[in-house]
């Protein structure tokens, strides 16, 4: 038991000695706030062994300062942190962390610091933060006893290992210190402004375990006065730092902070968080799969009346998990059904959203897609846990209740495998989209001032921004203008928020200053320009969900469209799932673009590219399924016979055939304006 005021009385003193002798200062990697913390509460823009002196005097010998000057001596000494390490955390990430915290994604912060005396109390631990939306950082031993453990760490699994060492957890401070200046309005140097905004505002804790220096001690002691409750796990006794026993650490921790934890665990055999929402499943990985291609499914939200289903219940039509092979793909419709006073029809598509996310909120299940094409697989791991298909349903059907409480009274889910009657009821699903897909006709761009985003995708694309307009459906095919407005109803602070268009700079491509300032902001200033109709100039950027991919082909001076459900190398020399690769991840790729399957009957269609003339070929199987309403629209535009001209995989699968074919039948593309 170390009884923590003598050890910070000789941390300090030891901190004190060391800064004496502070010779050169290396500034942390990619920041615009220096060292953020002697930034935020001295205003002195550290950069040498004078200006260290002069912020560490000011914050009258503040342990962080110290230890924070320090770490930057030996960072740029050392270079950066070895693996699995992150060491200081970029600006740029920390952008995106911010919005999650807006958001209520992440319900706070906490640093986990020291080297627990048995590996299975971390564990315990940082998976019951995980699971009570916590986003941790570690730093000192816990980190390798995790990776004992078998624990996964990372960004993606909210448990960041800074580093090695118990000093490490300074960067803990200088993330809260610059999430103050960003996003808090603090001015650099306002102390007092600074530490109310770190007490009051920033959701932190801290979770000490044994094994820390004198000094590492004294820093975290200096945490207190941030206002972050520090709880030790009973090696270390003094005023201020709260006792716990190790299972009631979190829970301890976050009332002490005021943290209101709404989530309650979902029993499941295995976890279930936003934290794991960024995994993947790989082939090596998955137990089985289901649609993209390889077997038939879909998913689908209903509305019924009160009444007529019972809250909670699962049911499986069809065979279980272990009735199928290892490796296997297999057929899934997953049937949500809701009711509720305040429900209405027009939330439904809105809501089936959701099924993206919740699925991809279990520990071992992965979804993408949406619709009649989405992919789910289930890992080896949660099989061998016991995961079975009921467990999906149940997982939806708490996850639906929990997350719309004003909104649903019950939820019941049905699973089908037998493969006829996925068949079946996806027939009826497509009624349904069908449905829902005329119910936005005859909408044109301009009798709106409004449109809307979409940045559900930002857990995989951080930067993403998708806006929806009339008669742009989002690339996805999920959501229409009228989804984004009623998700902006249902819940006013979430991922579908309104654009207001602003003044329009050019009409051809679709560009409004209001949009531009919109997407600069969602995407975290990495987007400046964004135009709606075009593909060649500022194209919306993509996510990984879009339904095809439009690019250019320069040798036939055309634009070429490929779906998800094509497997076959198109006329570019890529397959869709290459093209997906090189596009996505929430970047800007001019020259490509992904689209919903909608959105090549709009109007707006390549109108910023010269409009649908410029497509020179589309999959067959696309081909038919928009044959009616795409001749209608060409006969209507005044293209009869374009139709014809477009070519598909049965009449040119290479550029050169492609060429030639378009030469044969006179496609216009041929004589137009050049593309680049
Ligand atoms: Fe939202 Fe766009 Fe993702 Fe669809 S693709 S869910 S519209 S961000
Ligand atoms: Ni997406």
């Amino acid at each position: 038991m170390t009884e923590v005021k003598n050890a910070v009385a000789s941390g300090r003193e030891s901190l004190k000695k060391r800064m004496q002798s502070i010779l050169v200062l290396h500034g942390y990697g990619e920041t615009a706030y220096h060292l953020p913390v002697s930034f935020a509460l001295t205003g002195i823009d550290v950069r040498d062994r004078a200006s260290s002196q002069d912020a560490y005097l000011r914050a009258s010998n503040n342990p962080i300062i110290a230890a924070e000057c320090l770490l930057s001596e030996k960072t740029g000494r050392e270079g950066k942190e070895p693996s699995p390490y992150t060491g200081f955390i970029g600006d740029t990430v920390l952008r995106k962390l911010g919005y999650s915290l807006v958001d209520g994604s992440i319900l706070g912060l906490a640093l986990v610091i020291g080297t627990p005396a048995n590996e299975g109390s971390a564990a315990g631990i940082c998976r019951e933060l995980q699971e009570k939306y916590m986003l941790t950082f570690l730093a000192g031993g816990v980190v390798p006893a995790l990776q004992q453990s078998g624990v996964k760490l990372g960004l993606e699994y909210r448990l960041i290992p800074l580093g090695s060492t118990g000093a490490h957890g300074v960067h803990f401070t200088d993330i809260i210190a610059r999430v103050a200046m960003m996003f808090g309005g603090v001015t650099p140097g306002d102390t007092a402004r600074f530490l109310k905004y770190a007490a009051e505002r920033a959701k932190a804790i801290v979770i000490v375990f044994p094994g820390l220096t004198d000094e590492e001690i004294a820093v975290v002691d200096a945490m207190r006065v941030l206002g972050f409750p520090i709880i030790s796990l009973g090696d270390y006794r003094g005023e201020g730092w709260v006792e716990a026993p190790p299972e009631h650490a979190v829970r301890q921790g976050m009332e002490a902070k005021g943290i209101r934890v709404t989530v309650t665990a979902i029993p499941i055999p295995m976890g279930c968080s936003p934290a794991f929402e960024g995994k993947s499943i790989r082939k090596e990985e998955m137990y089985v799969e289901f649609g993209s291609g390889r077997s038939t499914a879909f998913e689908l939200l209903t509305m019924r009346n009160v009444g007529e289903i019972q809250d909670g219940q699962v049911t499986v039509i069809g065979p279980e998990i272990d009735a199928m092979k290892e490796g296997s793909a297999n057929p899934l419709g997953i049937i949500v059904e809701v009711a509720g006073r305040s429900m209405k029809k027009d939330y439904e598509p809105v809501l089936e959203r959701r099924i993206h996310n919740f699925v991809n909120y279990g520990e071992g299940s992965w979804h993408v897609a949406q619709r009649d094409l989405i992919w789910v697989r289930i890992s080896k791991e949660a099989v061998a846990k016991g995961v079975k298909i009921t467990h999906i349903g149940k997982l939806l059907a708490s996850k639906f209740r929990m997350d719309f409480p004003q909104l649903l009274d019950a939820v019941s889910v049905t699973l089908i495998t037998d493969e006829k009657k996925v068949l079946a009821a996806r027939k009826d699903a497509e009624t349904v989209y069908e449905e829902r897909d005329a119910r936005i006709k005859g909408m044109r761009d301009e009798d709106v001032d409004t449109y809307y985003s979409c940045t559900l995708c930002q857990t995989f694309a951080p930067n993403h921004v998708c806006v929806i307009t009339p008669e742009r459906p989002a690339l996805c095919g999920a959501i229409s203008w009228l989804d984004g407005k009623i998700a902006y109803e249902i819940s006013p602070a979430g991922a579908n928020q309104p654009v207001k268009k602003g003044t329009l700079l050019n009409a051809r491509n679709g560009e409004f200053d209001g949009v531009n300032r919109f997407v600069k902001k969602a995407s975290h200033g990495e987007i400046d320009r964004c135009s709606l109709y075009s593909v060649m100039e500022y194209p919306m950027t993509c996510c990984g969900c879009f339904e095809c991919v439009a690019l250019m082909l320069p040798e036939v001076n055309g634009i070429m469209v490929v779906n998800r459900e094509f497997k076959g190398v198109t006329p570019s020399g890529m397959t869709f799932s290459t093209l997906a690769g090189t596009i996505g991840g929430g970047a800007q790729t001019p020259g490509f673009a992904g689209i919903s399957k909608n959105y090549i009957l709009s109007d707006r269609f390549l109108q910023g590219d010269g409009g649908i003339e410029r497509l020179v070929w589309i999959p067959s199987a696309l081909k038919e399924e928009l044959k009616d309403r795409l001749q209608k629209k060409l006969i209507g535009q005044g293209h009869p016979g374009l139709f014809e001209k477009i070519a598909d995989e049965t009449l040119a699968t290479t550029i050169e055939e492609l060429t030639a074919f378009l030469e044969r039948a006179k496609h216009p593309s041929l004589t137009m304006k050049p593309l680049v």
